[in-house]
């Protein structure tokens, strides 16, 4: 792969410039953070690319992928579109010698994973993710603490979100286009578990409910299930579990909790917890998260360009949370446990 000199000398674009978090503009602020050149954005909704215009007034704008690639020099592209098209799209970028960062989740099926990386093998480009939850506060103090011994030898992380509610009629919750209720968010709290028990995955066991919301969304028989869990076992004895529920009444659950041999670590995005015992009395430390560094992930990718610095989320490690995820699809259709493929 070709070093480029400095970091101003790669140009970036972003496809899909989308107004439900202004990913596209968040995107282009941090790689121009990291010193990276926004040149180019592309979303078939023209009124996106009037917005990205002023934005960034005189970067390039186009309304299609292929016409992008035919005019635009363009070295760098970030794919922020529903999560049904990262694999299609991101395959046409590296195959036309484009260096790729996908947004979470990287792909739906471990197949598109594979075939994404077989791609940017061939065409000696580099490919990521955006798992910039990877530098989350809330994740870089628990792996401080836990590291730290304060609970001993972790045993489980069970993680759990959602809450009691009618989805949203919205991509995100039309199982076709986003991969189902596990995908949006459990893919960032995956991540968060693998780097916790740093230890390979064995087997996963996925279940759903489906239905109840159903006849009340717009996308009816395509409705993301009601909840979704997997269970998660990995080669080190711990084991690990998701859920993510639109059926929980349950307000007082976090986010993610460790439970160790010595105490159990608690935290949400915000805050923490840790229970940990002296004779017979429960000891609870609280705390507040440190803020996150979501600049790192450019960060690294810059100097990856640059200087060739190791990738931290390789697209090894962004298919692994995928293939839990594809597993767990797999496993509540056909009411077994399966074996990782990759570990
Ligand atoms: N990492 C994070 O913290 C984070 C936060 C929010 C969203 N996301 C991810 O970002 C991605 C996009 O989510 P969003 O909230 O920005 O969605 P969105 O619906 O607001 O935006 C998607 C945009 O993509 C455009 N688009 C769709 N297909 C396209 C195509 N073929 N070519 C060009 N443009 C196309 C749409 O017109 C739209 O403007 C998802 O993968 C989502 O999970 C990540």
């Amino acid at each position: 792969m070709k070093r480029f000199k400095q970091a101003k000398d790669i140009k970036v674009g972003v496809i899909g410039y989308g107004g439900a978090f202004n990913m596209g503009r968040g995107h282009l602020r941090e790689m121009m953070h990291a010193g990276m050149t926004p040149t180019a954005v592309v979303d078939v909704d023209k009124e996106r690319l009037k917005v990205a215009q002023e934005d960034f007034p005189g970067i390039e704008t186009y309304a299609s992928v292929s016409e992008m690639l035919r005019k635009s020099d363009v070295h760098l592209l970030a794919i922020i579109t529903p999560h049904n098209t990262h694999a299609k799209l991101a395959i046409q970028c590296l195959n036309a010698g484009r260096h790729v960062v996908c947004e979470k989740p990287f792909a739906i099926t471990t197949a598109e994973c594979d075939a994404m990386i077989a791609a940017a093998k061939k065409n000696k480009v580099m490919l990521s993710t955006y798992h910039n939850r990877h530098w989350d506060g809330c994740i870089l103090q628990a792996l401080k603490t836990i590291r730290s011994g304060a609970i001993g030898d972790v045993v489980r992380v069970e993680a759990h979100g959602g809450g009691y509610g009618k989805p949203g009629d919205w991509w995100r919750s039309s199982k076709s286009i986003s991969g189902g209720i596990l995908y949006d968010w459990g893919v960032h709290m995956l991540e968060y578990m693998l780097q916790i028990v740093n230890s390979e995955i064995v087997e996963v066991t996925g279940f759903a409910k489906t239905g109840f919301w159903a006849p009340q969304t717009a996308w009816k028989e395509d409705t993301n299930e009601d909840e979704g869990f997997a269970v998660i076992r990995f080669k080190n004895g711990t084991w690990g579990s998701l859920c993510i529920t639109q059926i929980d009444s349950n307000p007082k659950r976090g986010m993610i909790e460790v439970t160790g041999t010595k105490g159990s670590y608690l935290f949400d995005g915000g805050w923490f917890e840790v229970y940990t015992h002296s004779g017979k009395d429960t000891v609870i430390r609280k705390g507040q998260n440190p803020p996150s560094e979501w600049w790192a992930f450019y960060q690294n990718i810059a100097e990856h360009l640059t200087k060739g610095t190791p990738l931290v989320i390789t697209p090894e490690w962004a298919r692994r949370p995928i293939h839990i995820l594809d597993l767990a699809n797999q496993s509540a259709r056909k009411g077994k446990a399966l074996p990782a493929k990759y570990r």
